[in-house]
């Protein structure tokens, strides 16, 4: 079959590679019908996730249609349409049982990888180098789902794969995302970053009851889209004292009762320790193990005090300069991690169902997946106003 491998910092190709084949009895094999490239992939294509190794498959948000089963699978059968989550979580462990998905304690092979850098192992991830078990994603014609009785989740004939594709992922990443902000009825919510999760975490903070909701990030036709599809006001910057002084203006000099980071590890910035840090960086050739925190930075000192940050942005790794004195003494609250997939995608799909939500407004490029190296170039660098890239196989 064909799949997209990467074999190095901003270098993926599609590659033949043998088909996946059942391993355990709980797996079933998925013939893929539709794929995307997500933000989370970025980190990967950059090289900025160490344990991915020359060769690996990639992706994790895709859906298709179940060719074969192992002999324990009793939820799904071949023919059945489903959209799989990007965490592989056994369904029966402490984690799970606790609807704490993407913690789950069985799924992860390479357990040992994880422990020596964070004590304990999260879940298995498609795609998502070693550290999350090494498996094979579905950038490809076809993947291996294990624990195929508890992940996927089939899918109405009458829903087309672009209505239903994110709940592979980022909308239930949004809605997490937004449900971590603990919003109460009335309150004001910030979020960073109006890419794919930014927007879905918007759309979700109107649903969770928000008042006003404030975007920013500094692509125009990101911003754009963050005020005709999801309604917000925006701030255009990147610079922390900007932002910081927009806020306060309009709120008062109060602060978001809630802000959310999603951009993750990569993000932008420039403001008043920006040059020290980057000097020291290039300087000691630490650019890999020193990433800068901008947007944690921010949300810090925006944040009304006693207020409530929800991280869904990626970080892995340390961090330096991230501001705990500050924190600590706004007394501020957090939540974080990989979204716990199992428990959104079901109530989710309802409110696709329904109607509540339109997923496909943010696709920008539909693409073969033998463009995928074309895919990726365009997503990483913006171009094209690209916000979110669907390939079929
Ligand atoms: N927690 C999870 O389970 C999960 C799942 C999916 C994605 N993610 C993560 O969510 C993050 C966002 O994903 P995406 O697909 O939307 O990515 P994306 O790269 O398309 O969007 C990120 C956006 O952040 C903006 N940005 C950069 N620096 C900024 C700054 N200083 N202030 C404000 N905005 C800034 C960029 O311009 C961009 O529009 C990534 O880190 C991704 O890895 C997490
Ligand atoms: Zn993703
Ligand atoms: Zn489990």
């Amino acid at each position: 079959m064909k799949a997209l491998r990467w074999h190095g910092k901003e270098d993926v190709r599609v590659d033949n590679v043998p088909d996946p084949k059942i391993e355990a009895t709980g797996d079933a094999i998925v013939r893929v019908t539709a794929t995307a490239i997500c933000g989370s992939d970025l980190h990967l294509y950059g090289g900025k996730v160490a344990t991915l190794k020359e060769g690996d498959i990639l992706g994790h948000e895709f859906m298709g249609e179940v060719v074969e089963t192992g002999s324990a699978v009793s939820n799904l059968k071949k023919g059945d349409r489903v959209v799989v989550p990007f965490t592989i979580s056994c369904g029966n462990c402490f984690f799970c049982n606790q609807d704490l998905y993407s913690l789950c304690d069985v799924s992860n092979p390479n357990e040992d990888i994880a422990r020596s850098e964070m004590g304990h192992a999260p879940a298995g991830i498609f795609g998502y180098g070693h550290i999350t078990g090494g498996f094979a994603g579905g950038q490809a014609e076809y993947v291996r789902v294990p624990y195929a009785d508890v992940g996927p989740v089939k899918v109405p004939s009458h829903l087309p794969d672009e209505k239903v594709l994110f709940l592979s992922d980022i909308f239930p990443t949004g809605y997490m995302g937004a449900e971590n902000a603990n919003i109460k009825e009335g309150d004001t919510v910030a979020i960073w970053g109006c890419g794919p999760v930014g927007l879905f975490a918007m759309k979700s903070a109107w649903m969770l009851g928000a008042g006003r909701v404030i975007a920013i990030d500094h692509v125009p036709e990101r911003l754009r889209l963050a005020r005709s599809y999801a309604n917000v006001e925006t701030i255009d910057s990147f610079d922390a004292d900007q932002v910081y002084e927009q806020l306060m203006e309009m709120t008062d000099g109060m602060g978001p009762a809630a802000c959310i980071d999603a951009v993750g590890m990569e993000a932008h910035g420039s403001g008043a320790m920006t040059g020290i840090l980057d000097s020291i960086k290039s300087s000691a050739k630490l650019d890999k193990q020193l990433q800068h925190p901008y947007v944690l930075q921010q949300i810090v000192k925006c944040c009304r005090k006693g207020g409530n940050i929800s991280v869904p942005g990626v970080y892995t790794g340390f961090l330096n300069m991230f501001p705990m004195g500050p924190a600590m003494n706004k007394g501020l609250n957090w939540k974080m991690g990989q979204t716990h997939m199992q428990k959104y995608m079901q109530p989710l799909m309802e409110k696709v169902e329904q109607g509540d939500i339109d997923l496909t407004a943010i696709i920008t490029h539909r693409l073969s997946l033998d463009d995928a190296p074309e895919g990726y170039k365009i997503f990483q660098e913006k171009r094209d106003n690209c916000v979110k890239v669907v390939m079929t196989p």
